[in-house]
């Protein structure tokens, strides 16, 4: 099955994951708008594979909604983003000279805060366009959203507060069904990227987990078929266990609230 999209926005795409992304959607033709900080990267990235590029640092959140208008005034035909940028801090609350607030704050922000503001600020022109069209936000999610690991506890907060605003969404967004927006989540597994780099006994030749690409071709597979939820290697059976049947009561539940609260949290 092809890529159901003509032009994506992968923001994060300057190194690991969304580098892949990018590389592997240009070779197969969609057109890609690379999104990172390092410039120096993009160049290359746009050398090696003729993608367009936009420098932006996400956690500038009050610039968030200049630069969507300044990205679908240009990219009037953008139907897929890729919401991937990340970051990950080590830290021991029983070492509390080890925690750094300000990375606490700044981990929160790109990790969820800025996601949440990106998903707001694209979100009319999708509107606007998903009644013709699909159109989808493509998150990259972790395993570690139900199964902390505590070396890096803030990571694993911020990444379960995303989850939750995603199935949140996905629910509010099925009251319009005539608009079609996918809210997809993957689900990764430890893959092999720089988001670990410089964290105590990382580096050098450890670097362990699912190479990058191959863990890029599988979820294309998931993400071929518009899948809600692309949950990949060790982490599927994670997903199984504690996630599965819980998303798929939020549904149901709204639902039933909704007619044992009638008329409760109308907006508009
Ligand atoms: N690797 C894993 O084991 C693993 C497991 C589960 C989930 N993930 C998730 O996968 C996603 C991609 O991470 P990765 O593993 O590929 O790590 P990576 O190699 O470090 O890539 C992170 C990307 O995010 C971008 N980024 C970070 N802060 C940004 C900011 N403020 N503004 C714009 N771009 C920013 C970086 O670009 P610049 O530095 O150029 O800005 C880079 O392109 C993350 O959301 C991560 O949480 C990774």
């Amino acid at each position: 099955m092809a890529f159901p999209y003509k032009k994506a926005l992968v923001i994060g795409a300057t190194s690991g994951i969304g580098l892949e992304f990018a590389r592997q959607l240009a070779k197969e033709g969609v057109k890609v708008i690379a999104v990172g900080r390092r410039q120096e990267r993009l160049d290359s990235l746009a050398a090696e594979t003729g993608v367009a590029t936009a420098q932006f640092d996400i956690g500038k959140v009050n610039e968030i909604p200049a630069f969507a208008e300044s990205i679908t005034k240009n990219h009037s035909d953008l139907d897929v983003i890729f919401l991937n940028a990340g970051v990950q801090y080590v830290m021991d609350f029983s070492k509390p000279h080890t925690v750094d607030i300000t990375k606490i704050t700044h981990e929160v922000t790109v990790n969820y805060i800025s996601m949440v503001a990106l998903t707001h600020a694209f979100m009319p022109f999708f509107q606007a366009k998903s009644t013709a069209q699909d159109v989808a936000f493509i998150y990259t999610s972790t395993s570690l959203i139900s199964l902390p690991y505590p070396m890096v506890l803030d990571y694993c907060a911020s990444k379960a507060a995303l989850h939750s605003f995603i199935l949140s969404v996905r629910e509010q967004l099925k009251q319009n069904p005539d608009q079609r927006i996918l809210l997809s989540e993957l689900i990764t597994p430890l893959v092999q990227t720089e988001l670990h780099d410089g964290q105590p006994g990382w580096g050098g030749d450890f670097n362990p987990g699912m190479p990058a690409a191959a863990f890029v071709e599988e979820c294309l597979i998931g993400i071929n078929q518009k899948q809600e939820v692309v949950a990949v290697g060790p982490a599927a059976g994670v997903y199984a266990e504690f996630e599965e049947a819980k998303d798929k009561r939020v549904g149901p539940q709204w639902q039933f609230f909704k007619k044992a609260l009638a008329g409760a949290h109308q907006l508009d």
